[in-house]
């Protein structure tokens, strides 16, 4: 799909769908509703007069040949209450659009942007939106496929508006909805098909691409390095483990200038090990790498775009399986960082991972530590699939990844990380165990990786809720949505 900027008046724009935002309290006597009802000869005002079409959040209506519209069909999509817009909201719209052009075939779409954000901006958003809308998982099906992917998607800007830059922004946000998909691609894979070696192929091949530095560890390396927590969930699988490495110098790293480390949970299947889960919806285990996904997508996005910080990305990416070499609850392991660990729940094997992962980050020069891994059932009991939960202590990424919402429409929700629940995890024989009781599971489990940090400042991302969408949206295919992507990339880029 190629995605172009163009200031052209729509009524002169000749495509197969016009697909314009209309707000809940505009009306067709006031500009630009008004432009757009006289330019397509009053069919808009009588759709909104005799209530065919609403104009709330993501509603459609469809117009077929316009009279005086070069357009073959308009689309007038609700864009909700104006004061409410945001970029987030003009990402999602694009997408209706896309999605919409996919379905009915026709796959040359122009979308007229709307809100008050400066052209460039909102064009970036829209082409964020329009790759996040056009993108469908369909490489397994060779029958009954029912929709297309798009040729052209035209951004349309209002030709009285300053554009001067639309095209980068545009170019920019192409990076990052590729990167989007890229992760949703990864994580929608079967876990026969994405095994850890897989992923690790997928990161090499990648990286190759866009000139990103990637190193992968095998089982040897990391019995050397003494990475038994991240082994001991490992030892089910016929899979070997592979701890995926990935690294951005930055254009201008100041000297004593935090260096990153986005850390992903990667497990390519969590079968919840000899502590085995029930069999229903264990199936979504295969998108318990949907945080190594995320990181993975957002470091390619960075080494596109450029970025002035060093970065460092680790992805430990293990299959959880039972079996007759599998780790038994209350099996004692000695993590790399020293510590040992009581495993009493070989379901909770998302933090002993990323405990190896994060304490080898920090022996790397790490000095500033984001994760993000489908941690705990717990944080999706807390905050559902709207929020993601966020706990840490660098205020100024967590206040960075609160206001950004509105940007990138990733919601985080602050969780408490009080020292007093630490308790939990105490262990009477190792130095620590790796579940607490049923209480605050999100955060006992934050609570545990907080051990591996050291003193660098750290947030723990839970998107546990948010990595998969079983109910899809009219800007998203079901399945995978690529959470996080956009938050890191807008942290870092
Ligand atoms: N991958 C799961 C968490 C999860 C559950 C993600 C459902 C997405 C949907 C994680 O490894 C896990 O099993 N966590 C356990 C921890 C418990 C044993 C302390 C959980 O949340 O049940
Ligand atoms: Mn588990
Ligand atoms: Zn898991």
């Amino acid at each position: 799909m190629n995605i172009v900027f163009h200031s052209r008046h729509y009524g002169r724009m000749a495509c197969d769908l016009l697909a314009y935002p209309v707000f809940q309290d505009e009306d067709c006597g006031r500009p630009p509703l008004k432009a757009l009802d006289r330019a397509a000869g009053g069919v808009v005002a009588s759709v909104l007069a005799c209530g065919e079409f609403k104009p709330e959040l993501h509603r459609t209506c469809l117009i077929h040949r316009p009279a005086g519209l070069r357009a073959q069909r308009l689309l007038l999509i609700g864009a909700g209450k104006s004061p409410e817009f945001s970029l987030a909201r003009q990402r999602e719209l694009a997408g209706v659009a896309a999605r919409f052009g996919r379905r009915a075939r026709c796959l040359n779409v122009a979308y007229f942007l709307r809100g008050g954000d400066p052209i460039p901006a909102a064009a970036r958003a829209a082409a964020e939106g329009a790759l996040y809308g056009n993108y469908e998982s369909e490489i397994y099906k060779t029958h009954d496929i029912e929709t297309a992917d798009l040729d052209q998607f035209l951004v349309l800007g209002d030709s009285r508006g300053r554009s001067s830059g639309a095209d980068d922004e545009i170019r920019r946000g192409a990076i990052v909805g590729r990167a989007v998909n890229f992760a949703r691609s990864l994580a929608n894979e079967p876990a026969n098909v994405l095994t850890p070696e897989q992923l690790a192929a997928r990161a090499l091949a990648a990286g190759g691409e866009v000139g990103l530095e990637v190193q992968v560890l095998e089982r040897a390396d990391m019995e050397k390095l003494g990475m038994n927590a991240l082994l001991a969930v490992s030892k089910g699988s016929a899979q070997p483990p592979k701890l995926i490495i990935l690294r951005i110098k930055g254009r201008k790293p100041r000297q004593g200038a935090p260096h990153f480390a986005l850390v992903g949970k990667g497990v390519t299947f969590d079968s919840g090990g000899i502590s085995i889960k029930p069999a229903e919806k264990m199936e979504d285990m295969k998108a318990d790498m949907s945080g190594g996904a995320a990181v993975l997508a957002a470091m390619t996005a960075l080494a596109e775009l450029g970025t002035r910080h060093a970065v460092i990305g680790l992805i430990p990416a293990v299959e959880n399986l039972p079996g007759g070499r599998a780790t038994r609850p209350g099996d004692i392991v000695r993590s790399y960082q020293g510590k040992t660990i009581e495993i009493i729940n070989t379901d909770a094997e998302g933090r002993l991972i990323l405990a190896d992962a994060i304490a080898y980050a920090r022996t790397l020069g790490a000095t500033r530590v984001i994760d993000i891994a489908t941690l705990t059932g717990a944080c999706i009991i807390a905050l559902g699939n709207i929020n993601a939960g966020m706990m840490g202590t660098d205020p100024e990424i967590i206040e960075a990844l609160r206001q950004n919402r509105a940007i990138t429409g990733e919601r985080f929700w602050e969780l408490p990380l009080d020292d007093d629940y630490r308790k939990a995890i105490r262990s009477e024989i190792a130095d620590i165990k790796n579940v607490g009781n049923r209480m605050a599971g999100a955060i006992t489990a934050a609570k545990f990786l907080q051990e591996f940090v050291g003193d660098a400042p750290w947030v723990h991302l839970d998107i546990a809720g948010v990595d998969l969408d079983h109910d899809g949206q009219p800007f998203a295919a079901k399945g995978a949505t690529g959470f996080g992507v956009r938050s890191l990339v807008q942290l870092l880029a």
